[in-house]
């Protein structure tokens, strides 16, 4: 293939339902004939997932907050490096389980870290690239964080406090009012098969609008 191809992330609060959904994107790319490269953050490279693990880590007690926000940051260069921008080159479309929005949300929203901070970064490791469309899985706090109650083990972040997600929720509802044409909001808080048609029918509409 040629061009460049199209980059689509999903965003949410724990336990929003990112990963559960993002099969249904993949696959209805693959069948509008594109190109399909899954990934996610942190991580989506081998030396980001080791970074990862260091972020994730809830044994990693203590870290400083500009630590944590720089740690994000070098995580993406690394898999802007080795992973985005390559496949964007050949002309595949990247689909990531999370990404800058997030750092607003969780290092911005949730620690408290100034977004023009997050923005000096932003602009230094990604240059003009950003989405070109973002799914925003919303749902309210308390159902979230019981949903990824279920799952097995807990992360660093995980273990934050109700508060803290309230605030990365707040974050990233602002950055959808204030960017409605790349942020899409997609009430997570149904069942996951209404979830999905809502997922395929904004991807289906964006896929169609960027032929070729
Ligand atoms: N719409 C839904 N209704 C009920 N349960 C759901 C729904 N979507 C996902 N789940 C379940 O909730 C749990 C969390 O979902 P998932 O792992 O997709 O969330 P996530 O947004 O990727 O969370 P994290 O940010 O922690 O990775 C999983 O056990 C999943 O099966
Ligand atoms: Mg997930």
């Amino acid at each position: 293939m040629t061009g460049r191809g199209r980059f689509i992330t999903l965003e949410g609060i724990e336990g929003a339902g990112k990963t559960t959904q993002i099969e249904a994107v993949c696959t209805l790319l693959a069948e509008h004939g594109r190109a399909v490269v899954r990934t996610r953050e942190p991580g989506g490279a081998p030396l980001a997932e080791r970074i990862r693990a260091l972020l994730l880590d809830p044994e990693a007690t203590g870290m400083a907050e500009d630590t944590e926000l720089l740690l994000m940051f070098a995580a993406r260069a690394e898999h802007l490096a080795r992973t985005i921008r390559p496949a964007l080159a050949e002309g595949a479309w990247v689909v990531c389980d999370r990404f800058t929005d997030a750092t607003y949300a969780y290092q911005g929203g949730g620690r408290g870290l100034p977004a023009a901070r997050i923005a000096v970064l932003e602009e230094f490791v990604q240059g003009p690239l950003r989405p070109d469309l973002t799914l925003f899985f919303d749902v309210p706090v308390a159902v979230g964080l019981a949903r990824a109650a279920r799952r097995s083990a807990v992360d660093r972040f995980e273990a934050e406090t109700i508060d803290f997600f309230e605030r990365a929720r707040a974050a990233y509802l602002a950055r959808a009012v204030a960017d409605p044409g790349r942020i899409r909001r997609i009430d997570a808080s149904g069942d996951p098969t209404g979830v999905g048609a809502a997922v395929r029918a904004i991807v289906a509409d964006f896929s169609a609008r960027h032929p070729g």
